[in-house]
Order: structure tokens, then C-alpha cells, then sequence
């Protein structure tokens, strides 16, 4: 790694201010993904908390990132990792109460770090009062039309109302025991709301407002592609199983898919900014929505959510072609939108791209998974070395970049955890055709070595690997070179540099290498070829691997000033 000591450009008229009451503070923020079951556990049961997030604050502000996202720490029965809510508006007992919220937040405002919590507005957990209310209520009742309750097909009602998968396997509806069958597009302990009751969205916006009241900055919001669906009688089948991912939308008219991405949807977005706009600064919100980017970005315009994840660059790879295709097209679509742009490499739901970005393109994740990460074998050093080039590409584009916990700690995907340890419902679902996302999700290791690696004083309610305390904070903090030190002289210079919105590409350059200018001061250059390259003119202010006696080697991204 090379650093050049100084910092060189004051920030301009043009840089937002992430610190303070800025409207746009989130436009070109970096925000840091925290899985609170991971992150830090205070208690010693094994499970992450809020108070263990609390004591570890000062790394994210030590990192230099202007927010933290936390996943939902609401009551749950965890069926699907606490995206299955029992209670919007109080905290699971197991990670603490409400009290230890405030002081988390107040301890993070303090650092300078917004508060972001994640919303699950598509569904509730069946433990929810509602709907064990709806169950015990019956068919027809007011407290079932909260969710979508149909009755079967066939001669005794013994066949689910329509054809539609679940996401996570299987059919998406489930029978009750007075015959009827609830909608659940993930585990069938997720009933999906039914977004056309008004009770419905009258209590998220006192979900909103309960947060926002209580200084959260902002909320991330899950399947938000989701929530309205059609729901006219009779339902439609889709006739294939694969019509029901997300990955056939292509195959619809803009809008027609029975549940996902229907235009209706954005009503519920331009009334929650009503909401978002009369708190100063306004609340911030970013879209989960897995739909393809010019419709992506309907869910960041300005009057609904402002921002949306920014998953086709997730799925880029590692092919300079592409990844300049879909940056360019991110960039245009969000600017039509009025938007910014997003960019993310790694969250709870995929494989760590320090492996996945040196799996033979057309691997299949699940495959690898399955085969213990051994078909084929990863090399973690490669992995490791593109993926920090990954990641300074990433740190110079224009917009926010969203990092998900123990990416700056280089950590790997754990793809030879042991059947029976997964909690992920994916793996039972899909009779175990498919392991699931707990390899992204192991407790995070804070010291080289002790119990958990510093994650608690107990164990760790994933087992962590042999060797991960290699990867800990412990083993990184100040040793030149390391991931973590990358990250937060990445980050500490990205703040200084940033200027404006966009970039301006380079066409002049050897195949397989992309390089582009923030305004006039900033040049970040990546080599995804496999040969070395001449560099550029320009100062060389950091690399992601050491230069090649002053040429950039494969797989490194050079940041240079002008
Ligand atoms: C998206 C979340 O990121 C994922 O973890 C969850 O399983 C589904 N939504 C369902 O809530």
C-alpha cells in the first residue's frame, strides 16, 4: 500500500457536509452495515447486542465512515435472522431494550455517525399480535385482511391458491389449520401484509415516526419492491416456478408482475417522505429493491425514498467492460431520477467479495457453498488482493458506498461452516439444495486470540474459523499495509477529495484497465487485466497493492492526484 502522508484538496463549495444538519448529507456518505447479531457481543451469550455496538462505535469512527445501517435488532424468533418481526417498536431482550437503543444512537451522534435502521415492511413473523390475532379471528375476519389469506383450489380446498414460489423454496403459501392458506414470499414464518389495508399503513407510519422521534437519521427498506401486489380475484398463476424471481421480471410488461416492482407501490414511498420531510434534516431512506436499474431508481427519486441499492454492480464481477457498462448506466440512471448513486460489494445476503470475486465466472455461489468452498478451491490471497481493489474502485465513484461489517478486516466467506450449524432457513427450504447466507454472517474477530476472538466472552453463535483472529482489528490496527488501514486511509482521503457527482472516463487506456477523473484533482485507476501496466500521470496518493517498481500489477487500483 502506498499513502501519501498529506492531505492535498480542501473540500469545494460542491462537497456536502456529512457531518452535521446537511439535507444531503447521505448523497456521497459511506455507510457501514452493521449485522448486530455479529457485530459485538456485550453480554457473553453468544449473540451479538446493542451495547456490544456501543462499545465498538469508536471503530467506525475510527474507520471514517459517516453512518452506520444496523439489520433489525427487533423481537424475533430469528427464523430468518430477525427479518421476521414480532414487534416494530422495541428491541429483542436477548440484544437489549429500548433504553440501550437511545444511548447507542446518542453515543454515535456523538462520533459524528448518522443512525440508519432497517424497516421490514413486506411481511411480519407469525408471532406478530397480528397475526395470531388474524389465526384466531377466521376466515373473512377484518384482523385477517391485515395479511393475504385466500382459500385453496381443488375439491377440498387442498391446493395453495395459486402457483407462486417462495424466495427462499417451495410454495409461497401455507395452510392454516381451519383450511385456509396465507401469502409468504420467504419462510412461511414471514406472513407478507397485505398493503392495501389502511390499518396496514397507518401503523408503518407510526413506525416511522416512533424512530425518527427517537433521532434516527434514516432507514433501509427491506423487499421494498414488494409490498403492493395484485390482488384481484381471481389471483394469477405465473405457470413456470421460475416466473416468481426476480430474475424474470424482464420477462413482464414494466409493472405487471403480480408482486413485484407494480407502480402502485410508490404511493407508499411518496407518503412515507411526507413523513421523512418534517423532520430537520430530513429522514434519509434507501430501497432494497432488486429490480433492474431504470426502474430501480423510481424508488431513490427525490419526493419517495432518495436512494436504492445498487445491485447490478454487486453482480458485476470482474470484468472491466462490464463494470464500466453498469457504472455508467448507474450513474445516468440515477442522475434522471434526481437520485445519487449507490454502490455495494458486500451485505448480509451474498458471498464476501474477497471471495466471491475470484470464483471462474458462471460458478454458481450455492454450488461453491455446497461444496464446502473445495469446487473449486478459492485462493484467499487473490481473493484478498482484488477484493481491495474492488473496493478503492468502488470508494472513488461518485455517490455512496454502503460496506458491510468485516469487509475492512479482508474477511472472507466461511464456506466450509458445517451443515448442521446453519440457521439460514434457505437450507431446510430448499432441502438442502442450497446452504445458504451464514457464511457472511459469522461473528466478527476483534483479537487475535480468546474466546470468540474478542467478539464476547463466550463462544460465538456461528463457529468462527481457525485463523480468523488473523483477520482481526487486533491484528491490523496500525500494521502498514493492512486491509484495515487501507480502508480508513481510503476513507479518510475520499472525504478530503470528494467533488461533485460524476467522472469523466479515460478511453486512452490498455484493455482490461479502467480509469477515470473525479473533477480535475482526483484519478483513480484499476488494472482488472492480467499483465502489469504503465501507470498514468499523477501523484501517487494510495494503492490497494504495492506498485510494480512504479507500474500497476494485475488486480490493483491506484489513486493518483492531478
Ligand atoms: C432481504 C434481506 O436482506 C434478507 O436478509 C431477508 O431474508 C429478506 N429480505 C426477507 O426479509
Amino acid at each position: 500500500m502506498t499513502v501519501r502522508s498529506t492531505a492535498r484538496t480542501a473540500p469545494t463549495a460542491s462537497t456536502p457536509d456529512l457531518s452535521s444538519q446537511d439535507p444531503g448529507w447521505w448523497r456521497q456518505a459511506v455507510i457501514y452495515q452493521v449485522y448486530p447479531r455479529s457485530f459485538a457481543d456485550a453480554d457473553g451469550d453468544g449473540l451479538g447486542d446493542l451495547r456490544g455496538i456501543t462499545q465498538r462505535l469508536t471503530h467506525l469512527a475510527a474507520l471514517g465512515v459517516d453512518a452506520l445501517w444496523l439489520s433489525p435488532f427487533y423481537p424475533s424468533e430469528l427464523a430468518d435472522g430477525g427479518y421476521d418481526v414480532d414487534d416494530y417498536r422495541d428491541v429483542d431482550p436477548r440484544l437489549g431494550t429500548l433504553d440501550d437503543f437511545d444511548a447507542m444512537a446518542a453515543e454515535a451522534h456523538r462520533l459524528g455517525l448518522k443512525v440508519i435502521v432497517d424497516l421490514v415492511p413486506n411481511h411480519t413473523s407469525h408471532r406478530h399480535a397480528w397475526f395470531r390475532e388474524a389465526l384466531a379471528a377466521g376466515p373473512g375476519s377484518a384482523a385477517r385482511d391485515r395479511y393475504v389469506f385466500r382459500d385453496g383450489r381443488g375439491e377440498h380446498g387442498e391446493l395453495p391458491p395459486t402457483d407462486w414460489q417462495s424466495v427462499f423454496g417451495g410454495s409461497a403459501w401455507q395452510r392454516v389449520p381451519d383450511g385456509q392458506w396465507y401469502l409468504h414470499l420467504f419462510a412461511p414464518q414471514q406472513p407478507d401484509l397485505n398493503w392495501e389495508n389502511e390499518q396496514v399503513r397507518a401503523d408503518f407510519r407510526t413506525t416511522l415516526r416512533f424512530w425518527c422521534d427517537r433521532g434516527v437519521d434514516g432507514f433501509r427498506v427491506d423487499v421494498a419492491h414488494a409490498l403492493v401486489k395484485d390482488l384481484g380475484e381471481p389471483l394469477r398463476d405465473l405457470g413456470a416456478p421460475e416466473l416468481s424471481g426476480e430474475a424474470a421480471l424482464a420477462e413482464f410488461a414494466p409493472g405487471t408482475h403480480p408482486f413485484y416492482d407494480r407502480d402502485d407501490v410508490h404511493e407508499v414511498y411518496r407518503d412515507w417522505r411526507k413523513i421523512f420531510d418534517t423532520y430537520s434534516p430530513p429522514r434519509t431512506a434507501v430501497a432494497e429493491a432488486w429490480v433492474p436499474g431504470p426502474r430501480r431508481v423510481l424508488y431513490a427519486r427525490p419526493d419517495e425514498l432518495g436512494q436504492a441499492f445498487n445491485f447490478e454492480y454487486l453482480q458485476g464481477g470482474w470484468d472491466a467492460a462490464k463494470l464500466r457498462g453498469i457504472i455508467t448506466g448507474s450513474l445516468a440512471d440515477a442522475h434522471a431520477a434526481g437520485a445519487s448513486a449507490t454502490w455495494v460489494l458486500s451485505n448480509h445476503d451474498v458471498v464476501r467479495h474477497a471471495s466471491r470475486l475470484v470464483l471462474p465466472p458462471g460458478t454458481d455461489p450455492d454450488a461453491w457453498l455446497l461444496s464446502g468452498g473445495r469446487a473449486p478451491a478459492v485462493d484467499a490471497a487473490a481473493g484478498l488482493r482484488r477484493a481491495r481493489a474492488a473496493t478503492l474502485l468502488m470508494l472513488a465513484l461518485p455517490g455512496s458506498a454502503y460496506v458491510y461489517q468485516g469487509e475492512e478486516l479482508g474477511l472472507p466467506e466461511v464456506a466450509d461452516l458445517p451443515t448442521e450449524v446453519l440457521q439460514d432457513p434457505i437450507w431446510e427450504q430448499t432441502g438442502h439444495v442450497r446452504k445458504g447466507r451464514d457464511g457472511c454472517r459469522v461473528p466478527l474477530p476483534w483479537t487475535t486470540d480468546g474466546p470468540s476472538y474478542g467478539f464476547g466472552t463466550g463462544g460465538a453463535w456461528l463457529p468462527q474459523p481457525p485463523g480468523f483472529g488473523g483477520y482481526s482489528v487486533q491484528a491490523q490496527d496500525g500494521v502498514a499495509g493492512s486491509t484495515l488501514e487501507l480502508y480508513r486511509t481510503a476513507l479518510r482521503l475520499r472525504r478530503k477529495l470528494l467533488d461533485g457527482e460524476s467522472l469523466t472516463w479515460s478511453d486512452d487506456v490498455p484493455a482490461g484497465v479502467l480509469r477515470f477523473d473525479r473533477s480535475d484533482t482526483w484519478r483513480c485507476v484499476t488494472n482488472l487485466s492480467g499483465t502489469t501496466v504503465d501507470l498514468p500521470a499523477g501523484e501517487v496518493l494510495l494503492s490497494s497493492a504495492p506498485l510494480d517498481g512504479g507500474r500497476l500489477g494485475p488486480d490493483t487500483t491506484v489513486w493518483l492526484g492531478l
